[in-house]
């Protein structure tokens, strides 16, 4: 009987231990890496993958770079070129990846001295797998002889993505990367794009991630679903619930814009830059630079609708009021006003109005009201603002009181 007491003592004190030991994983495993100061504010630049997918190539790039300077893209904020998938050839006997010698003969290192030789910065992409989602050599188990090798060659930013991970843990598998990237010297902006499937929004700033894919790939479209895309609205749905998470140094990623790239009409994709606008996005364009109509260019560059983007308080903003198909997003700035977006997601013209008890101000209070697209002061007014919105467009106004 007593030996049977002190079994059930012993057995239940082991049970205790052993919980013990799996609640108090190795503490120093989840320390917050410290901010590696890029990112202020959310990147803007250029991405090869939207209009050219597996075409890329050196021309592509170079002529990309090119018309960055000349467009005025620069001239407003446009600083990073980036490579996507495909560029990647064969790893050398010794592990080191090579570029793809008939798209980059010069090599990466020369097309990187040609970008920074124009004021720009170059980006790069690998995968946490073991190939990419083109199915070209992925980084695992050589994170650390590749960033060291995107740093000899000038790679200012990469974009890490997650084909053919398998049981892969994400926040450790881009923590790792990320110590990589910190461990060459050379500030290297590190873009997650995970596509949200581990709530990188909770764990990527802390794991060294300046931006994270908040869903799957975007389409030059309105609205639906394609096989693993989405179309603007729905993305926008997806990325609006995660804004707490955003701020300097860390943002949600919506995805590449398809500004230009022909399957939308213009007040579809004025409005898709708009809310990326609003939404504190990265702003990186995914036409064909070099070809693109005056429509797109004047698009692209306004510079006091990327100012809200850039604004430095760094706030995502979101929807505060729905009116119908009518919404009113709100996104705070720095100098206390509001950027807010009148958008209209329906098939028909409405007319929507910001309150300014959904803004955050008592109604009595008097602001003076900017429309942000056309750069004009409209009348100062208390309590609300409306105006009436066209079918799938937007009215953007800053509201300071
Ligand atoms: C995934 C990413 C895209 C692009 C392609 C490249 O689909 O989400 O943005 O990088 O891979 O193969």
């Amino acid at each position: 009987m007593k030996n049977k007491a002190l079994l059930i003592v012993w057995g239940l004190l082991g049970l205790v231990v052993a919980t013990m030991l799996r609640a108090d994983p190795d503490p120093t495993a989840m320390l917050p890496l410290a901010a590696n100061g890029l990112a202020a504010a959310p990147p803007m630049g250029w991405n090869s993958w939207n209009k050219f997918a597996c075409g890329v190539n050196e021309q592509v790039v170079r002529a990309a770079v090119d018309a960055m300077v000349d467009s005025g893209m620069q001239d407003v904020g446009y600083r990073y070129v980036v490579i996507d998938d495909c560029w990647q050839g064969m790893r050398a006997p010794d592990g080191a990846i090579e570029a793809d010698p008939d798209r980059f003969p010069r090599g990466i290192k020369a097309l990187a001295d040609y970008v920074h030789s124009k004021g720009l910065l170059l980006g790069i992409y690998s995968d946490a797998g073991s190939q990419s989602c083109a199915g070209r050599a992925g980084s695992r188990g050589h994170e650390f002889q590749d960033a060291q090798r995107f740093a000899a060659w000038g790679i200012d930013y990469l974009k890490y993505d997650w084909c053919h991970t398998g049981s892969q843990d994400a926040p450790s598998s881009y923590r790792t990367m990320a110590l990589a990237l910190r461990a060459t010297g050379r500030p290297i902006l590190f873009s997650a794009c995970e596509w949200g499937q581990a709530r990188p929004w909770l764990w990527a700033a802390d794991n060294g991630v300046n931006l994270w894919r908040v869903g799957p790939d975007i389409m030059d479209r309105w609205s639906g679903r394609g096989d693993y895309q989405l179309g603007v609205l729905d993305i926008v749905d997806l990325a609006e619930p995660r804004h707490a998470a955003a701020g300097p140094g860390h943002w949600n990623d919506p995805d590449m814009l398809e500004v230009g790239n022909g399957g939308m009409t213009e007040v579809e994709y004025r409005s898709h830059f708009s809310l990326w606008a609003e939404m504190a996005a990265p702003l990186i364009a995914g036409n064909d630079l070099a070809h693109m109509t005056p429509t797109t260019r004047v698009l692209l560059t306004n510079r006091e609708v990327i100012a809200i983007d850039q604004d430095r308080l760094g706030a995502q903003g979101h929807r505060v009021a729905r009116q119908g198909d009518g919404e009113v997003w709100s996104k705070p700035l720095a100098d206390g006003g509001r950027a807010v977006l009148l958008f209209n997601r329906g098939d028909r013209a409405t007319t929507i109005t910001a309150r300014w008890t959904d803004l955050g101000y008592p109604a009595h209070v008097t602001a003076t009201l900017r429309d942000v697209w056309n750069g004009k002061d409209l009348p100062a007014v208390s309590g609300a603002f409306s105006a009436d919105v066209e079918a799938h467009g937007v009215v953007m106004v800053t509201v300071t009181p």
